[in-house]
């Protein structure tokens, strides 16, 4: 099955709304999400209409759907904006089941694709949680490039905590095979 990627629908903001909603402490914890930071619902469904209304150049955010058959089954989230120049890009399947079973790989690639073409990035960031093994070997995986690790909070929904610090840079995101 092919794994297609694309810029999500305000109409679809819920998909991402849900995940962080249903997700389990512990689940947030891995990920170095504080769930006191979470917004509600409706706030954070607002937001995002909100950001489809502005143009790239003035976006503080991008989401881009993971799909099979047509069906939602990851997603990536891209802020830290500084356009034409970089940003920092998450990463999420789903379902548990279907994780670790080749999606966040292909999933990576091709919505680094889209924020380096929709914002003309010259780099892309991602800061997982240190301890978080999933993302960290998927970003290697995927032809990210290791920098550094070190105590941030790395996001508006994170706590203070040790994350790695990947980045890669046009060139290398363009010898890609998706
Ligand atoms: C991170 C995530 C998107 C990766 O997607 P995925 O579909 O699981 O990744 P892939 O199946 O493409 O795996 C890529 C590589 O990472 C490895 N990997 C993935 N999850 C792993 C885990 N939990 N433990 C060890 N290795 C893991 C895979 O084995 C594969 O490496 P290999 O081919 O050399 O064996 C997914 O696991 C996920 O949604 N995790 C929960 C959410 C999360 O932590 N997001 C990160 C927030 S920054």
């Amino acid at each position: 099955m092919t794994l297609q990627v694309r810029e999500m629908l305000p109409s679809e903001a819920h998909v991402v709304t849900s995940y962080f909603h249903n997700s389990t402490p512990e689940f947030l914890e891995n990920m170095g999400v504080d769930p006191t930071r979470i917004p509600t619902i409706g706030i954070w469904q607002d937001r995002i209409a909100q950001q489809y209304a502005l143009p790239p150049k003035s976006r503080a955010a991008v989401v881009v759907l993971w799909l099979m058959d047509d069906k939602p089954v990851g997603f990536s989230s891209c802020d830290k904006i500084v356009y034409g120049e970089h940003a920092t890009m998450h990463l999420h399947v789903l379902q548990p089941e279907r994780r670790q079973s080749g999606i966040g790989t292909p999933g990576v690639r091709q919505s680094a694709a889209i924020y380096f073409d929709m914002l003309k990035l010259k780099s892309l960031f991602c800061e997982p949680n240190a301890f978080n093994t999933a993302p960290n070997r998927t970003l290697q995986k995927a032809g990210f490039k290791y920098l550094k690790t070190h105590m941030t909070v790395p996001g508006l929904l994170n706590y203070h905590q040790a994350v790695t610090r990947w980045m890669v840079e046009r060139p290398q995101m363009e010898g890609w095979k998706t």
